[in-house]
């Protein structure tokens, strides 16, 4: 994990420039120690959710659910067209549904916010620069803790350069880094601290739809380069008690990158079980990084914004960067264990199709 105090520079699109980092093991206080909001415990109590039906957002909310009895309030903030989804839910749990006619409205966004201590947004691709906004009205509604849309690979690690699919979520991190830098002094009323989530590939979203180059029912594999670069997996499952987990120590998880990690695994390991359990020899074809680049290039030149997101990302992930380092992994920091390994993910995935 990295804990970070906050050193701002004006400009929104560049990285977020951290000015102290703790590793995990180190005999350092943590940096954060000295803000007047650290003096006393935080408590997480009253959570909204926003993008609770989407890939990340549906387990976390079902993780929310299994410990809603540590929870004063839990709440979804939706678009008006998706509210009826959740009525179900709704009933049954004492989920409070919450609506706003447009994500641009800084005053209605507060207005919502207002009473809840945490906003976790869990926003799909298309909608990352709405969190400009959603974290300006969680400033103004007296918000303790934002979660920022990442749910993936370590974007604020400086070995990713400047990759430009990240470009966003780093210009969310150096925004919200600001707000949370701002909430240390005692001249406003500013209480927002962060947690990014950074949790690898979603394991068994990633192995089931062909994204880590795996095809079940044809029993192919496409490896990039020979197979062997490693890269961080979590399940779904996993990534909900994540944060369930990270929201009851939140001082462990405070203005912190909290990269946790199911397993790691190579697609050579990952062949290696497939095979295995489907009792079979699976076909494999290899693929050059530079060619998977290049593929990235013409599908941007096509406008073909799927398949180049897709490319650089399966670039990062088997090109030497996929893995978050051993060091920084915060599994043990929040408090949480996985449950899924690699075997479970593929017996439960084998087991679905
Ligand atoms: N590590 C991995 O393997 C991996 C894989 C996929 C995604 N991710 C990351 O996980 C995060 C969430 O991605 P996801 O795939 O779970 O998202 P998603 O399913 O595409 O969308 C999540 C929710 O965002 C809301 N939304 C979508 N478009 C919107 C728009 N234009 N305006 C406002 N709200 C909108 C919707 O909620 P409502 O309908 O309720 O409004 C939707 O259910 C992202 O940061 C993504 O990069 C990581």
């Amino acid at each position: 994990m990295t804990n970070v105090v906050i050193a701002y520079e004006s400009h929104d699109n560049e990285r977020p420039r951290q000015s102290y980092k703790t590793r995990a093991g180190s005999n350092t206080n943590p940096p954060t120690s000295s803000s007047p909001h650290n003096t006393t415990m935080t408590k997480l109590k009253k959570i909204i959710l926003i993008g609770a039906s989407g890939s990340i957002g549906t387990p976390i909310l079902e993780a929310l659910i299994r410990a809603k009895s540590s929870f004063d309030a839990i709440a979804i903030l939706t678009r008006p067209s998706s509210a009826p989804q959740f009525d179900k839910i709704s009933s049954e749990h004492g989920i409070k549904i919450l609506t706003v006619a447009s994500y641009d409205n800084t005053s209605d966004l507060t207005a919502v916010f207002a009473g809840y201590d945490t906003v976790i947004a869990a926003l799909g691709a298309a909608a990352l620069d709405t969190q400009l906004k959603l974290i300006d009205a969680a400033v103004a509604a007296g918000v303790e803790r934002f979660y920022p849309s990442e749910f993936g690979t370590a974007t604020d690690s400086p070995a990713l350069g400047d990759e430009p699919i990240f470009a966003d979520k780093r210009k969310i991190q150096a925004y919200l880094l600001r707000q949370a830098s701002s909430s240390s002094s005692s001249t406003n009323n500013n209480k927002l601290s962060f947690t990014a989530l950074q949790t690898g590939s979603f394991a068994d979203w990633a192995l089931a739809n062909g994204f880590i180059g795996f095809d079940i029912n044809a029993k192919t594999a496409k490896f990039i380069d020979d197979g062997t670069a490693v890269a961080s997996f979590t399940s779904l499952r996993d990534i909900g008690d994540a944060t369930v987990t990270s929201l009851l120590h939140p001082d462990a998880s405070k203005n912190a990158f909290i990269r946790v990690q199911g397993f790691a695994a190579s697609q050579q390991d990952i062949l290696k079980v497939l095979e295995s359990e489907t009792n079979s020899k699976w076909k494999v074809t290899k693929t050059p990084i530079s060619d998977v680049l290049k593929r990235a290039d013409e599908a941007l030149e096509k406008k073909d914004f799927t398949t180049y997101a897709v490319s650089r990302i399966q670039a990062v992930l088997w090109g030497g960067n996929g893995a978050f380092e051993k060091d920084e992994i915060s599994n043990q920091k929040i408090g949480w264990a996985p449950k899924d390994d690699l075997h479970a993910v593929v017996k439960q995935v084998l087991a679905s199709k």
